[in-house]
């Protein structure tokens, strides 16, 4: 359905206490105003509007593809949605006002409150019911069940304050109504602002139809502070991981899994407890993410093994059937099918071939301090344990690493790599050389 989507986002969000503009602090990964972004999209938004205040290069800079609108300075909801009037390109479709401080806001309500102007009403607000009414505005319905007005907390009475049926916060709207009704209000309450709430009273007045809908109150959370932040990303979680299941996939312990937005995980695959999924990771069907695994930018095709105790970071492609051991951290490394790396390695900026084998503590030096260089390794390739590749270097398919080697040269395929220092072995040099240690042992 055709809206044009408003996202407020110019509040001070100061009980947070936070240099980070708030629609940008992250849940499931990504920032609040993205989600919000996401959802307005699914649901068919014509045009997004941000709102931001003055001054804010990092929400400027996340909102690079859009056409914001600057609230200077902010004075409430009312007078946020008179500074994005400008900038919409049709005023013929329904608008929907959203906040970039409510992140849980699904595509699907989205689409049902723009219906509802679509299907006649002027203006319709989402409420919900609760117990902790404290901090919304209240809706104030009469006799016959019409919303009459909105009052919030700052201007309740103790009466209204009693009223457990809350505003949302969210909105939608015949444009040319909310418009023109916004254009009448004043700021004349205890806090000085315009408050978008006061159409209600004023649009019923003026005869147009209005109603509220409710949905479910976790889609309508806000946060104002960094408790709220937590109880969000719990929501959040709660609802990947519940999706993450439904798909096909086994959480062992969902409760202690941490997924992103936008992790895939296919059928069959498990995942183990404690395991976090940073942003765009995708595990293909079958494979198994043991506990306590970190994972970020990863793409695995089938049956790969995983952990635990891996850290796998950005650029980390496995093809079908690889192994990654505990305590291995990978990083921009192409792994072929088959591959293992099973204990206590590093690979970076790497290309390991199919059914090669890694050796316990093998690292790939790939930094100089200055560049970062690459490391190839053979198909079938054996690397010895601790063994130092120091790029750019190559090892050849088939090729052996002898254990303990710094291999500095390119290793041809079959061939063997060695560097060692010759071994030498004293005959009773153990036993003289504790005979000494205890001599000099201060009593
Ligand atoms: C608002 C509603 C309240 C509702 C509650 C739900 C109003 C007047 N009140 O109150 O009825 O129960 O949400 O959470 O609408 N913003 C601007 N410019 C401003 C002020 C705010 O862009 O000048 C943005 C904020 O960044 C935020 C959103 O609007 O994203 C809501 O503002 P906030 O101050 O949090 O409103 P509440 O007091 O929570
Ligand atoms: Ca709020």
């Amino acid at each position: 359905m055709a809206f044009t989507a408003i996202i407020l986002a110019a509040g001070k969000g100061s009980r947070l206490k936070s240099n980070l503009p708030k629609p940008l602090h992250r849940v499931g990964g990504n920032p609040m105003l993205g989600w919000v972004i996401d959802s307005a999209t699914s649901a068919g938004a014509t045009q997004i509007i941000p709102v931001i205040s003055k001054d804010s290069p990092a929400l400027e800079a996340y909102l690079s593809d859009f056409e914001v609108a600057i609230q200077d300075p902010p004075l409430g909801t009312g007078h946020a949605v008179l500074a994005a009037s400008a900038h919409i390109k049709d005023k013929s479709k329904p608008l929907i006002i959203l906040f970039g401080d409510t992140p849980l806001i699904s595509a699907a309500s989205i689409s049902a409150l723009a219906k509802t102007i679509e299907e006649g009403l002027d203006i319709c607000v989402v409420g919900f019911e609760t117990e902790s009414q404290k901090g919304y505005g209240r809706l104030v319905f009469d006799g016959s069940g019409q919303l009459t007005r909105i009052v919030e907390e700052s201007e309740a009475s103790s009466a209204e304050k009693e009223i457990t049926t809350v505003n949302g916060g969210m909105m939608a709207g015949r444009a040319d109504v909310m418009l023109s009704l916004l254009e009448t209000l004043s700021p004349d309450n205890s806090q000085g602002e315009i408050f978008l709430t006061d159409i209600i009273a004023s649009g019923h007045a003026a005869g147009h139809k209005i109603n509220a809908i409710f949905i479910d109150q976790s889609e309508i959370s806000g946060v104002n502070s960094r408790a709220d932040l937590a109880h969000i990303e719990r929501l959040l979680q709660h609802k990947l991981r519940a999706a993450a299941m439904a798909q096909g996939a086994t959480l062992i312990a969902p409760e202690t899994v941490f997924l992103s937005s936008d992790t895939v995980l296919e059928r069959d695959v498990v995942i183990e407890p404690h395991v976090v999924f940073g942003a765009g990771v995708h595990i293909g069907e079958g494979s198994i993410i043991k506990a306590f695994s970190h994972l970020e930018g990863v793409q695995t095709k089938a049956c790969c093994v995983i952990g635990p105790y891996a850290r796998l970071r950005p650029g980390t492609e496995l093809d079908e059937g690889v192994k990654i051991g505990n305590f291995v951290e990978t990083k921009k490394a192409r792994i072929a099918a088959g591959a293992k790396v099973n204990h206590l390695s590093y690979i970076g900026d790497a290309e390991v071939g199919e059914q090669a084998n890694i050796g316990a503590g093998t690292i790939t030096c790939n930094y100089d301090g200055f560049n970062k260089h690459q490391t190839l390794i053979g198909a079938g390739a054996f690397i010895g344990s601790n063994t130092a590749l120091v790029a750019p270097v190559s090892v050849g398919a088939g090729a052996i690493i002898g254990a303990g080697s710094t291999i500095t040269k390119n290793v041809p395929d079959d061939g063997l790599g060695l560097t060692r220092a010759p071994q030498a072995n004293s005959e009773n040099m153990a036993d003289k050389l504790r005979q000494r240690f205890q001599k000099a042992k201060k009593k």
